[in-house]
């Protein structure tokens, strides 16, 4: 059954000159289907890229937005148009406004979890893996970071030499690892390195000897010598790695740790999608314009 739907996936890909995109917090079976999957801003860089006709994004969907914006003539599916993404929900284009009249005359470098309006609205896109930089290259020493207060403050820390006031936002997922989980894993394996995604609690930041992008989490783990990981992001990480590096063992910090939104989509839900070519994102042609050009120079740094 489903060597079956495999089978026809690949079959209408081909003749519908179709890709798929998945994020590496996707359920895993996805990936046997997949042609790419990776972080955010990997998968922005190939839906960029891609001369395919149709797009069909695995993730949520602010990614699949931002895959339209960034190839408007391309047809960009989202299999289950539920997946969206709770922090990205968190901050609208009012509320930006508000924040950033509060703080006028101030940069805003906005988190790629965010809607096309709110990157419209802002001035520089980013994602976890270069936020850092991102900010780094604005010549203005305050910079206004939306929507996440922990990827900001992290990249605030990061960057001493300027002042990185942050939104409200955060991830649930996130946030469900507690530093606890991470002092009771380190007493069960004291050898393994912890490998962190910036979304987390900054007390977990602080326990933790690598933190990066969801890709940034998976390079470390290959190149590192340490045998025993202990994993603070979302599971579908884990999953990956459990499968790629077969040698080496790796604890999820917390079972909490999964994005409901993100494992939505199954094999079956892919193919149907393909099959009707629905659902189809689309960005109003004025916000789209904005957003682009907050999306194009996040592409382009790093
Ligand atoms: P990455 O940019 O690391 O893929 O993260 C996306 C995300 O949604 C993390 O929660
Ligand atoms: Fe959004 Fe958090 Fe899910 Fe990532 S893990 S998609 S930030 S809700």
């Amino acid at each position: 059954m489903k060597e079956e739907i495999i089978k026809k996936i690949n079959k209408l890909k081909k003749e519908k000159n179709a890709v798929i995109l998945a994020h590496c917090y996707q359920n895993v079976e996805i990936d046997e289907v997949a042609d790419y999957v990776g972080d955010s801003l990997y998968l922005s860089r190939k839906a960029a890229e891609t001369d395919a006709d149709i797009i069909v994004f695995a993730g949520v969907y602010f990614m699949a937005e931002t895959a339209k914006i960034l190839s408007p003539d391309k047809k960009v599916l989202l299999p289950r148009l539920e997946s969206g993404c709770l922090m990205a929900d968190m901050i609208n284009v009012e509320d930006l406004r508000k924040f950033k009249q509060s703080h006028p005359n101030i940069p805003v470098v906005c988190y790629v979890n965010s809607l096309a309006e709110v990157k419209a609205e802002s001035d520089v896109c980013c994602t976890s893996s270069n936020a850092v930089q991102v900010v780094k290259s604005l010549s203005s020493d305050k910079v206004l970071f939306v929507p996440d207060k922990y990827l900001g403050s992290y990249v605030g820390a990061q960057v001493p030499e300027k002042e990185v006031i942050p939104f409200m936002g955060y991830c649930p997922t996130h946030l469900r690892i507690k530093p606890e989980d991470i002092l009771e894993k380190k007493e069960l394996y004291p050898e393994a390195e912890v490998l962190a995604h910036p979304e987390s609690h900054a007390e977990v930041l602080k326990l933790s000897d690598y933190v990066g992008s969801t890709s940034g989490i998976m390079n470390r783990a290959k190149e590192s010598s340490a045998k025993t990981f202990i994993i603070a992001t979302e599971i579908g990480v884990v999953e990956r790695l459990e499968r790629d590096l077969k040698d080496k063992k790796f604890i999820l910090a917390s079972e909490k740790a999964v994005c409901q939104n993100m494992k939505w989509n199954t094999l079956e839900d892919i193919l149907i999608s393909l099959e009707k070519e629905e659902p189809e994102i689309t960005v109003d042609k004025e916000i789209a314009n904005k957003a682009l050009s907050s999306i194009e120079k996040m592409v382009k740094i790093g």
